[in-house]
């Protein structure tokens, strides 16, 4: 009996520090649209955070049994779950940071914006609650058309008097992990190394990586730089081909989405020197929301990193001007849809 229990303790402690990390932090993460394709796998690696201490599951389907089965993983956060819309004010109270993966995907032969008619009610109906519930919350909206959803969350945050631009964001991490792992494969460089900005938006040629500031700083031929913003601005639809019809990126977009949420989490935390891309209200340009660099702080957006803007190549200039009108309509599209809706 002694020789077991020693075994037994042996394997608690050696467990312990294998799997069971300590708490560092204590926020409170929502997933709306959580036991989605992006939901189950965001939620799981939102649950290896130690800066999480509670998990807040949101669908309007299945949400139970995800919950259950992640809440046996020995990891700090408890795990709660939360179904339809009677639930849904409960599952964001005392939130600081709500993501929103809910709504439909895409399949071959759609574009983003074919999503609209239905994600755009969808992300009004959750955002409004998020304005009732947790107005002060950091909120990263995945949803698609991005370009036209953060309009809407904006318009609907307005019209509750609860609008903070600096904490809503358009998530866009996707766009620049696909860059630094494309551009790293290209020029065989190492991949923890590689940091690819992508700028403007998040659909077709709205998305421009700035391949001229590429970190370390790498040199391009004209053919490569044609190759590799092509790949970037066309990888969700490789990965829509490729599914056939069974919907878009989860498992590449959860852990894009688990970096923002992780990052946001430390600039709570008081970490100066966050840094990420993401889509949000800006100045950049004539546009009133623009995707780009930006600094994350305890109150969310800090400031814009506009440098990166300065001494484009030709390439990149012309492609930022081809960029503007469909990113301007798709803005448009969005803040009509709201106000239509108001
Ligand atoms: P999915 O269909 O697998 O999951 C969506 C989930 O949302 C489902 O579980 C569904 O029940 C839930 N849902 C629907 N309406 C809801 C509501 N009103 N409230 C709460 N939950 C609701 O889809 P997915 O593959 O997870 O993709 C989700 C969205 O993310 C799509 O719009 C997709 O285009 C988008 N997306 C964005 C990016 C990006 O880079 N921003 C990347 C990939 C996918
Ligand atoms: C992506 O970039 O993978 C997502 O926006 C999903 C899609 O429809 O391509």
């Amino acid at each position: 009996a002694a020789l077991r229990e020693s075994f037994v303790q042996k394997a608690h402690k050696q467990n312990q520090r294998v799997v069971n990390l300590q708490p560092q932090a204590s926020f409170k993460v929502a997933i709306l649209g959580a036991a989605g394709g992006i939901g189950q796998p965001l939620a799981l690696l939102v649950k290896m955070s130690p800066l999480v201490s509670a998990l807040h599951l949101y669908d309007i389907a299945n949400v139970k049994g995800v919950a259950a089965d992640l809440s046996h993983c020995n990891t700090p956060s408890q795990v709660l779950d939360f179904t339809g819309n009677s639930e849904l004010a409960d599952s964001l109270k005392g939130v600081d940071v709500v993501v929103i993966p809910a709504g439909v995907p895409r399949k071959p032969g759609m574009t983003r914006d074919d999503l609209f008619n239905i994600n755009a009610s969808i992300v009004k109906t959750l955002i409004e609650a998020v304005a009732d519930n947790c107005p002060d919350a950091f909120i990263h909206i995945i949803s698609n058309p991005v370009n036209s959803t953060v309009p809407i969350a904006a318009e609907v945050l307005r019209q509750k008097g609860v609008y903070d631009p600096k904490k809503l964001f358009g998530v866009t991490t996707l766009d620049v992990v696909r860059a630094n792992t494309f551009v790293a494969q290209k020029k065989n460089l190492k991949l923890i190394d590689v940091d690819v900005p992508v700028i403007g938006g998040h659909a077709g040629i709205t998305i421009l990586p700035l391949l001229s500031k590429t970190k370390p700083s790498v040199s391009f031929t004209d053919e490569e730089v044609q190759e590799l913003t092509v790949r970037i601005q066309n990888a969700g639809t490789e990965v829509v081909e490729a599914k056939a019809g069974a919907g878009s990126a989860t498992l590449s977009m959860a852990y894009a989405a688990a970096r923002f949420v992780e990052s946001s989490l430390r600039a709570l935390d008081g970490d100066g020197d966050v840094y990420e891309c993401a889509y949000v209200q800006s100045e950049l340009t004539e546009l009133p929301y623009f995707a780009s660099r930006i600094k994350l702080g305890r109150k969310g957006l800090e400031a814009i990193i506009s440098s990166d803007l300065q001494g484009l190549t030709e390439y990149e200039e012309k492609a930022l001007e081809a960029l503007k009108p469909e990113l301007k309509s798709s803005i448009e599209k969005g803040v009509a849809f709201a106000q239509k809706q108001a």
